[in-house]
């Protein structure tokens, strides 16, 4: 079991674009151990790779009531989207932040499991915005970059401020 450190905001890092898998090998069922593990202890919904400096396109998502069924998206895609949603949504790399983002209301995602096999999941509330929100993260989005300019640079100064206390 590894807990990695997870990047915050405003660090540069979360905007890079990850990069396809396209091994399936056993580095591979490590990192999503690992993103499961770290999910898990900073109690989240989702952890996506890019959140802990591996650039791969990985993400883990638990939207169930126990926390306890974690599922694994490797080279996830939306292949249809639809309805709107607004709900309030936070980031492991964003602690303390918590605001409304639009959002479709149902998606279909289509992904790999870590051997490499394809599935697909129809998502609809916390699920359904969780993994468009960490699916942003692969792409090197921050859900605060939803928000106003002005919202923005409050945020990113508020962080920077907790981090120097935190060192
Ligand atoms: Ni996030």
């Amino acid at each position: 079991m590894a807990v990695l450190p997870i990047l915050q905001y405003p660090d540069p890092r979360l905007h890079r674009k990850a990069a396809p898998v396209t091994r399936f090998d056993a580095a591979l069922e490590r990192l999503a151990r690992d993103l499961i593990d770290t999910m898990q202890a900073a109690h989240g919904v989702g952890l996506a790779a890019t959140q802990v400096d591996v650039h791969q396109r990985v993400l883990v998502a638990d939207a169930s009531e126990t926390h306890d069924q974690p599922v694994v998206y490797v080279n996830p895609v939306i292949v249809a989207g639809e309805g709107d949603s607004t709900l309030e949504e936070g980031c492991l790399s964003v602690p303390g932040i918590y605001d409304r983002v639009a959002r479709h209301e149902r998606v279909r995602v289509r992904a790999q499991d870590v051997h490499g096999a394809f599935f697909e999941v129809d998502a609809d509330g916390l699920l359904s915005v969780c993994l468009q929100h960490e699916m942003d993260h692969l792409d090197g989005r921050v859900f605060v970059e939803y928000l106003s300019r002005l919202k923005q640079t409050r945020i990113a100064a508020k962080l920077r401020k907790q981090q120097k206390r935190t060192g």
